[in-house]
Formats: structure tokens, C-alpha cells, sequence
């Protein structure tokens, strides 16, 4: 596994094959490589075509057993057929989703323009209704599965310039947790994972140095997390050993929302 973090990795998702989208970069790829180190199957989902097939093929490169699918999970017609491609390539049914992919937009107020927004929400908020529709059945047949989908702190502490941006991740609760009602008599569960600052190029970029600063020095841990601090919370969350957590949100942000809450 790629990164500074190292992890004791049981074999707790051998032979699954998980579907991951926005996989190219970031958390989406760091989940992607911890599945596959838990013995996953792993079906990679994300709109960057180039960047996509370099992070597959670096994973195939290291004998994992991984696949590129580009599709747009904002499309319903897209994720619909990018399910069924992953069914007919990996010979059976997903078991395990992770709804990781993310377009977002941090503007004023004032300044929130219909495209960015209706972007936001369709990738982020109504592109996790598609993927669930179309995993839900797959996962069905195979007699249960495991559902993740990926919040922020944004949804439980007001940081500025982002009512887009919370408005869609606390979305992300509340159908999370409607989801798990509605898909437990078939077996699968559904939760969610709300990470604070996690240290992705795209994250980082966005502050300037104040408020990195000022980030930290709130936070009682003291530092931003790994890519690969977030996706071992997922393969928990994935695996038979969080078989008893349905509809859940697991905080995940060194400490950062208890103490300014
Ligand atoms: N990085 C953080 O600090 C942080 C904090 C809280 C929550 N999160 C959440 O974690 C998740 C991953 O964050 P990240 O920082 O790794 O993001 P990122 O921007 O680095 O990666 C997101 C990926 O999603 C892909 N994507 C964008 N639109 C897509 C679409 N329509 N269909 C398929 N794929 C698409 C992008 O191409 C990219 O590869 C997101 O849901 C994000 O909101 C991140």
C-alpha cells in the first residue's frame, strides 16, 4: 500500500468484488488499494478517463485484480450499464459500494451559480440514489452487501463559504440512513464515513496557510489525516466485522468536531 500509514490488513473482502467510484485519486484510490489488500475484486469508477486508467493500471501492475470503468454517476443511464458491465467482467454481483466520488464547489453565498450547484448535488447527492438502485439488486442476489458512502464534517460544523457543499454531504446522512431502513430486509447494510481534513492534493490546495494553521490548532490530534486513515474506517465498514452497525456515521477527523462544536 502506497503511503506513510502502515495497517495490519486481515483478508476480510477475499473474492468480493467491490465497486469504488471517484477511484482515480485521493481517498477513492487509498480505499480502493486497502480493498484490494483485504483480497477485494476491485471495479474502479470515475469521470478522468486518463487519470483512471493510470491508477488502474498501476494497480493491475502490482497483480491486483482491478478494472476501469468510466461513467459519470450523475448519469442514471451511466451507472446503470457501468453495473452491469462490472457483473458480466467480474462473473458476479457486487458486494460491496463505496460512493466516494465528489465534484464540489466552495463560493460565497451570493455567488452560488445554478450549474455549480445542480453539479454538486447530482454528483454528490442524487448520483448516490443511482449507484444504490443499481447495486441494490446485485447485492440482493448474492444475499447481502455492504454499502459506504462518504460524508464530511461540512455536515456537522459550519466552516464558511460551503452551503452547498453541507448541504449535500448532510444529504448524505439522511439517505444513508433512509437507505438502511428501506435495504435491511435484503441483507445490506449502509452507512457512512465522516472524514474532517484529510491530506489529499485536492484538499490542501484550497487553504492558504492561515487557515491550515488555524485548522490544526483546533484539532486535538494535532495533524490532518491519511487517505489511508479513512480507508481502513471503509474496510471495517465493508466487512463482516461491522455486521451489526446498520445506518451509522463513523466521525473520522482526529477529534476536530467534539472539540469546536
Ligand atoms: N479530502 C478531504 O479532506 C475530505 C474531507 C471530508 C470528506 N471528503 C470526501 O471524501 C471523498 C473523496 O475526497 P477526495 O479529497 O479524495 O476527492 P478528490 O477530488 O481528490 O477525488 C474525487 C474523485 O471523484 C471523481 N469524480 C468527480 N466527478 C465524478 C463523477 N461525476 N463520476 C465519477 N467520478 C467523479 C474525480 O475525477 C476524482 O478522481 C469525497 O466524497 C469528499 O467529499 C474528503
Amino acid at each position: 500500500m502506497s503511503g506513510a500509514v502502515a495497517f495490519a490488513v486481515a483478508q476480510r473482502l477475499a473474492g468480493t468484488v467491490c465497486v469504488v467510484t471517484g477511484a482515480a485519486r485521493g481517498i477513492g484510490l487509498a480505499i480502493a488499494e486497502r480493498f484490494a489488500a483485504e483480497g477485494g475484486r476491485i471495479a474502479c469508477f470515475d469521470v478522468g478517463a486518463a487519470r483512471l486508467d493510470a491508477a488502474v493500471t498501476g494497480l493491475v501492475e502490482r497483480g491486483i485484480d482491478a478494472r476501469a470503468y468510466v461513467a459519470d454517476v450523475g448519469r442514471r443511464e451511466a451507472v446503470a450499464s457501468a453495473f452491469e458491465a462490472v457483473e458480466r467482467d467480474f462473473g458476479a454481483p457486487v458486494g460491496v459500494l463505496v460512493n466516494n466520488a465528489v465534484w464540489a464547489r466552495f463560493q460565497p453565498l451570493a455567488e452560488v451559480d445554478e450549474e455549480s450547484v445542480g453539479r454538486m448535488f447530482d454528483v454528490g447527492l442524487k448520483g448516490l440514489i443511482w449507484t444504490l438502485q443499481a447495486a441494490a439488486p446485485q447485492m440482493q442476489r448474492r444475499g447481502g452487501g455492504s454499502i459506504v458512502n462518504l460524508s464530511s464534517t461540512s455536515a456537522l460544523q459550519a466552516l464558511t463559504h460551503s452551503t452547498g457543499y453541507a448541504a449535500m454531504k448532510a444529504g448524505v446522512l439522511g439517505l444513508t440512513r433512509a437507505a438502511a431502513v428501506e435495504l435491511s430486509p435484503m441483507g445490506i447494510r449502509v452507512n457512512a464515513i465522516v472524514p474532517g481534513m484529510i491530506g489529499t492534493p485536492a484538499s490542501i490546495a484550497k487553504f492558504d496557510e492561515a487557515t491550515v494553521k488555524a485548522r490544526l490548532a483546533s484539532m486535538p490530534l494535532a495533524r490532518f489525516g491519511e487517505p489511508q486513515e479513512i480507508a481502513s474506517v471503509a474496510a471495517f465498514l465493508a466487512s463482516e466485522d461491522s455486521r451489526y452497525v446498520q445506518g451509522a456515521e463513523i466521525v473520522a477527523d482526529g477529534g476536530w468536531t467534539i472539540a469546536t462544536r
